[in-house]
């Protein structure tokens, strides 16, 4: 319970959530993070299949930076989160677009208010990771998802290797604060304080958590090796070639293991839930 108050007292007010994530500085867009996030939307896509007649859920949506990438290939898109700050901010970008597929209700993961079998698909970004029971959550997925209907899920690649590319970033982003005026780093100056959570998920972790859901696993994959988060966005668009290096990476087993992130599709079997 307390970190549920703690994510939303947390981002209730966290205005600046997008230029963090966004990487933007001085209202100069990290045109390589924007890249990747729009390719981190498209894989997630194509393993679920979204094919514009579907009824989709996404579990904590924030302020939508994935969702806007998924309303045009949904029926009806369904935004969960139990911040109502970052869903005001979600409407304030839908408005803009004037889209009427979307919809906003604030509410707990773990605590699904759906009734089972609802959507035919549920997606989830850098959200689970920050709920004490992951395994709950998936289940709560897993209940609300039709048989035969997808669950994919993406965190941050938390294994062991792994955290040697967060030091490195430490290191960028160190470096950048002192070399580049107005950067804006991906860590939140603003302290989370001592009862937010936010775990290291391996690919072990998260595809132990869908099978402990009865979410039966259908595919998985890593993905990025750029620090993009961390590369100051004056210099990010030169890095763009970086991306078919990248590409070939994310297909050599070992070495994808230190990719930057995770994603896990699963299929939700009859007779779960
Ligand atoms: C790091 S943000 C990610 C937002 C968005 N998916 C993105 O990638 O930009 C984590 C989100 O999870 C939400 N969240 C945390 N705990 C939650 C819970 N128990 N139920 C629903 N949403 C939750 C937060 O409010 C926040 O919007």
């Amino acid at each position: 319970m307390k970190n549920k108050m703690a994510q939303k007292n947390y981002y209730d007010s966290c205005d600046n959530f997008d230029i963090l994530e966004l990487g933007t500085a001085n209202g100069r867009e990290n045109e390589y993070r924007k890249r990747f996030i729009s390719r981190r939307a498209e894989t997630m896509a194509d393993l679920a299949g979204l094919d514009g007649e579907s009824t989709v859920l996404e579990v904590g949506c924030g302020t939508g930076i994935y969702t806007v990438h998924w309303i045009k290939s949904s029926k009806k898109l369904y935004g969960l989160d139990i911040s109502r700050g970052m869903l005001v901010r979600l409407r304030e970008k839908i408005k803009k677009t004037d889209s009427d597929d979307l919809f906003t209700i604030a509410g707990d993961s773990e605590r699904m208010p759906f009734r089972s079998r609802r959507f035919d698909f549920v997606m989830s970004v850098n959200t689970v990771e920050h709920l004490d029971d992951v395994p709950a959550a998936l289940r709560e997925m897993r209940r609300v998802c039709r048989d035969g209907g997808k669950i994919v899920v993406s965190v941050p690649n938390g294994n062991f290797s792994a955290k040697y590319r967060a030091k490195l970033m430490q290191t960028i982003e160190w470096l950048a604060a002192r070399l580049f005026r107005g950067y804006a780093c991906s860590e939140p100056a603003r302290s989370r304080g001592d009862d937010f959570t936010h775990q290291d998920l391996s690919m072990d972790d998260l595809t132990g958590a869908f099978a402990e859901a009865g979410i039966r696993v259908e595919q998985k994959g890593f993905m990025g090796f750029v620090p993009h988060q961390v590369i100051p966005a004056r210099i990010a668009r030169y890095l763009m070639w970086m991306e078919a290096p990248e590409r070939v990476f994310e297909m050599i087993p070992g070495l994808r293991s230190v990719a930057g992130v995770i994603i896990v599709c699963g299929i939700a079997d009859g007779g779960a839930g």
